[in-house]
């Protein structure tokens, strides 16, 4: 029999996540990669898994099967990711929309919204082809009407980040700050 103090056997705690959220062109994927060099975390996109595991790409897969379709595989990547742990996770813009999403997000992680207006939007990806939802001829129109629409779902974030007139730098400090305490805060 071993001597010395009995061995507790309590669950560890599982480093969480950074998850973004947040509009097409606010900067989700470029922040992420960014944050998870910075801080030694791993990095995942929802979309690149999308893409991987159909093997096509998300245009593909909204001209030939439609939204709901890309809604269904974007939730099962949601299902994936949200189970690891030490990951900044780069979501598509849409993924805030139905609630079981930002549910898993969230069991484990920190729900960081990055924000722009549709001006700096529309200026950042406006004549970019590889986002379905915005191949209309008044694409600055559009992103204004779901903008408008998609806000309550935003808003469900924990935090929100403006974009719009920050450096990179003072969006990554204002991030890692934050995710910093609320891990302290929780240890
Ligand atoms: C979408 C955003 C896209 C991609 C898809 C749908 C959306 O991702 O998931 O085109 O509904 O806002 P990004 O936000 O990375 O562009």
């Amino acid at each position: 029999m071993s001597r010395g103090r009995k061995q507790v056997k309590r669950p560890l705690k599982r480093k969480p996540n950074i998850v973004l959220v947040g509009f097409m062109g606010t900067g989700k994927t470029s922040v992420g990669r960014r944050l998870s060099s910075q801080l030694r975390m791993h990095c995942v996109d929802t979309d690149d898994i999308i893409e991987q595991e159909s093997g096509r790409r998300i245009n593909d897969i909204f001209a030939e099967d439609g939204e709901p379709a890309f809604r269904q595989l974007e939730s099962e990547a949601v299902h994936k990711v949200s189970k690891m742990c030490n990951q900044v996770i780069a979501t598509g813009g849409g993924v805030v929309l139905k609630e079981a999403n930002m549910k898993k997000l969230k069991q484990n992680g920190v729900v960081f919204c990055l924000t722009a207006t549709a001006e700096e939007i529309y200026r950042r990806i406006g004549h970019q082809t590889h986002r379905p939802l915005l191949q209309t001829p008044d694409a600055l129109a559009k992103i204004r009407t779901m903008l408008a629409e998609r806000h309550p779902y935003y808003a469900q974030a924990d935090y929100m980040v403006k974009t719009t007139g920050c450096s990179f730098g003072e969006i990554l400090a204002y991030i890692k700050k934050v995710f910093q305490h609320t891990v302290a805060r929780n240890l």
